[in-house]
């Protein structure tokens, strides 16, 4: 009897084992494709409406990875982690840009925080004609799953400088949060242009050089019909928000400085968006060969952003920076009276 159960001890101790080794072998491959696994890909560009199957089955996969995420946050033990019910919330804060801003490092960094839950996709719902057409249901169905007490937060950097977005965001929640991000605007120009060149690149293509886009060459002067100069010029598409949006719902986060030393912006987010302070030093480290902060979520699962974020910029003249800067000068002085927050930029 004494033998038996010993037997039955043992065997019930070896499948433990095995299920305890099998599920931490799972999440160390799992977790760190986590990103590419959130489901917010255009998986439906068909106009047929998926059967009740697939739903099911992309609800299936958008619950195993909630779980995931939450047990990789430390947000409690899987069986905690089943009992609540999570749903597709629409985002209740946006970071709506500036491209090349840092935009994704933000989005990444406030992930860490447990009550935050990021699209890891960017919708471009509000931005893109067709999109928006399909409705605010198919918005939400681009949203990751999360709990009750938790926010969807959502990046596309294209909001902040098309003309419609404003309005749109405002008839679906006039109360929503907005984050802007933003980088001393050459810096940034310069930025938006390696992005550009490096896809040209790829496809074998020449390119002009970031002068000749830059400087108008019959007037010598700022070329502002350049896209990469207008989008520098944060005031005039600030001002557009402004018509419907009061200045307590928009939050602007320094760009350099969420490279330099990324936790008091953090901290600051934290205030505006009134989450309790979760993000902490441990969960941030550098990494000397990115040159770049990078994410730690525990101490097994670390994560630097891809190697697109972080580019070497060409060098660019010296002539024509300081050209840039002078042109922007005016902008930025006014940017900082309107948003009530100085930037050392030069
Ligand atoms: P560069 O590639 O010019 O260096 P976005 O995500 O809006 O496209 O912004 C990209 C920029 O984010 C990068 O611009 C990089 O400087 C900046 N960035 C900020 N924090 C970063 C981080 N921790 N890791 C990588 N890039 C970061």
């Amino acid at each position: 009897m004494l033998l038996q159960q010993q037997a039955l001890l043992r065997q019930k101790l070896l499948v433990l084992g095995s299920l305890a080794v099998g599920s931490l072998l799972y999440l160390v491959v799992r977790v760190g494709s986590l990103d590419r696994l959130q489901p917010t890909c255009p998986l439906d560009v068909s106009l047929r409406p998926p059967d009740a199957g697939q739903i099911l089955l992309r609800s299936l996969q958008f619950k195993r990875v909630l779980l995931l995420h939450e047990l990789r946050k430390g947000n409690g033990t899987p069986e905690q982690v089943h009992l609540r019910d999570p749903d597709q919330q629409l985002p209740r804060a946006l970071i709506v840009g500036v491209r090349k801003g840092g935009t994704r490092a933000l989005l990444e960094m406030l992930n860490l925080h447990p009550a935050v839950v990021k699209a890891s996709q960017e919708i471009h719902f509000f931005d893109n004609d067709q999109n928006y057409a399909r409705g605010i249901d198919w918005y939400r169905g681009k949203m990751p799953f999360s709990f009750p007490h938790q926010i969807t937060i959502e990046k596309s950097p294209a909001y902040f400088i098309t003309e419609e977005v404003p309005e749109r965001i405002f008839k679906m929640n006039s109360s929503i949060k907005l984050l802007v991000i933003v980088r001393e605007p050459t810096t940034r120009a310069v930025s938006d242009y390696t992005q550009v060149l490096e896809g040209k690149e790829r496809k074998n293509k020449t390119y002009h050089t970031f002068e000749e886009l830059a400087v108008d060459e019959a007037t010598c002067e700022v070329n502002t019909k350049y896209k990469a100069v207008r989008t520098s010029i944060y005031t005039h598409h600030l001002e557009r928000w402004l018509h419907f949006f009061p200045a307590e719902q928009l939050h602007v986060v320094d760009g350099d400085r969420l490279i330099s030393d990324p936790l008091p912006e953090l901290q600051r987010v934290e205030r505006f968006l009134h989450l309790p302070a979760a993000i902490s030093r441990a969960n941030l480290y550098f990494n000397a060969t990115r040159g770049f902060y990078c994410l730690r979520f525990s101490p097994l699962f670390n994560k630097c952003l891809a190697g697109s974020k972080g580019r070497t910029h060409p060098a660019v003249d010296a002539s024509v920076v300081q050209k840039l800067r002078r042109f922007f000068h005016p902008f930025n002085q006014k940017f900082y009276q309107i948003t009530g927050r100085t930037f050392d930029w030069p």
